[in-house]
């Protein structure tokens, strides 16, 4: 039986749900699935306290005014990627790995790129001695840019057999935040719109896979023609549109006292570990972060802000929230096809 380990960071829970529909559709082909949260593999805190990787917005924000109490001094992707130091503390996985046919990287897009704390994680890997199958995945809202060309680029770089990627758009969740209001039922039937076909994109990708794990000489790749062609003029529209967006409407970390419980929520939500209370027991960003927006969704009585453009509006409750939305609803459940 082919035993695949699915890893993936995911921090408003697309990701983790994508990881699961892989799973799913993987088992009732024979394979047998872990899936491992990233948080729980090892300390995200740690590896990003020490070694900070940030992505061009983010520098170019940083450098316009400080965002944070204690501005940082981080590292640009290429600076990381020239002074790749392995983490004695990931060495074992190795031994831990051992079992695997193959291991699947998961992680939402940020910036056209893997989300900063997996482009960290995936540095610090070792070197395995073995060459091991690797693939990755990503969620995204419809402009995935560099995303799949970076994670074969590093993960070969790390000796591994990079052997394919899938990825998959669901619901808007990084613009909810710029919503009024979110219609949790039109997200949740939109959800099981893309939860079907996520699931038809899979089935292909196991073919895929298939061919490859079994060594079948004649394997093909999924590529569509048309990203080609009309990829290159959406990314770079996109790619201004999303450095303009964050950098002058979305940068910054406020908080409404009065509305703030001192729950704590964000403190312990953050995947960085870079909130902190003050003196007054109220949070507040230590350092720059990967605008993850984590503790903006998660925080119960929406007190924290990004800016203007993020305050009173809506939040995204995670794809849990919507499918029980969805699984009231009878035009919802006829979509389910599978
Ligand atoms: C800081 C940030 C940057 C993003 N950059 C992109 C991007 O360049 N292209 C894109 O299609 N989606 C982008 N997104 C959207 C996320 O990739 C998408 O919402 C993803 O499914 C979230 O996954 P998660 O719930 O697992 O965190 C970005 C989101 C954030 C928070
Ligand atoms: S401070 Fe908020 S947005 Fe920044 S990394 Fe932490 S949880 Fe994400
Ligand atoms: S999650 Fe919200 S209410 Fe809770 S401590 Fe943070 S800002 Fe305050």
């Amino acid at each position: 039986m082919i035993k695949v380990l699915l890893i993936y960071f995911s921090a408003t829970g697309i990701t983790r749900y994508f990881a699961s529909l892989i799973q799913e559709r993987m088992e009732v082909n024979g394979y047998q699935v872990d899936l491992l949260n990233l948080e729980e593999l090892t300390d995200l805190t740690v590896l990003w306290q020490k070694k900070p990787v940030a992505l061009p917005y983010t520098i170019r924000a940083e450098i316009k005014r400080p965002l944070s109490k204690y501005p940082w001094p981080y590292l640009t992707l290429q600076e990381a990627l020239n002074t790749v130091n392995e983490s004695s503390v990931l060495k074992k996985l190795e031994d831990e790995w051992a079992d695997y046919d193959l291991v699947g990287f998961g992680s939402p897009v940020y910036g056209f790129r893997p989300a900063p704390v997996m482009i960290r994680f995936l540095l610090d890997l070792p070197k395995f001695k073995n060459s091991k199958k690797v693939f990755s995945f990503a969620t995204h809202d419809g402009a995935q840019g560099d995303f799949e060309n970076f994670a074969r680029q590093v993960l070969t770089g790390k000796g591994f057999e990079y052997v394919g990627h899938l990825d998959q758009s669901f619901v808007y969740s990084a613009s909810t935040i710029m919503m009024k209001k979110f219609d949790l039922l039109s997200a949740g039937r939109l959800l099981v719109r893309k939860s079907a076909l996520a699931r038809q994109r899979i089935n292909f990708f196991i073919k895929y896979l298939d061919n490859i794990l079994m060594d079948v000489p004649d394997a093909y790749r999924i590529t569509n023609p048309l990203s080609i062609v009309f990829g290159l003029p959406y990314r770079f529209l996109y790619s201004f549109g999303i450095d303009i967006l964050l950098n002058h409407f979305l940068f910054g970390f406020g908080i409404h006292k009065e509305k703030c419980i001192q729950c704590m929520t964000c403190v312990m939500q953050c995947p960085q570990g870079l909130i902190e209370l003050d003196e007054d027991s109220y949070p507040i960003r230590l350092y720059h972060c990967m605008y993850c927006l984590r503790c903006l969704n998660w925080c119960p009585t929406d007190a924290l802000y990004f800016s203007r453009l993020t305050d009173g509006k809506a939040r995204f409750p995670g794809p849990e929230v919507l499918l029980e939305a969805a699984n009231q609803d009878d035009m919802a459940s006829r979509l389910k096809t599978f």
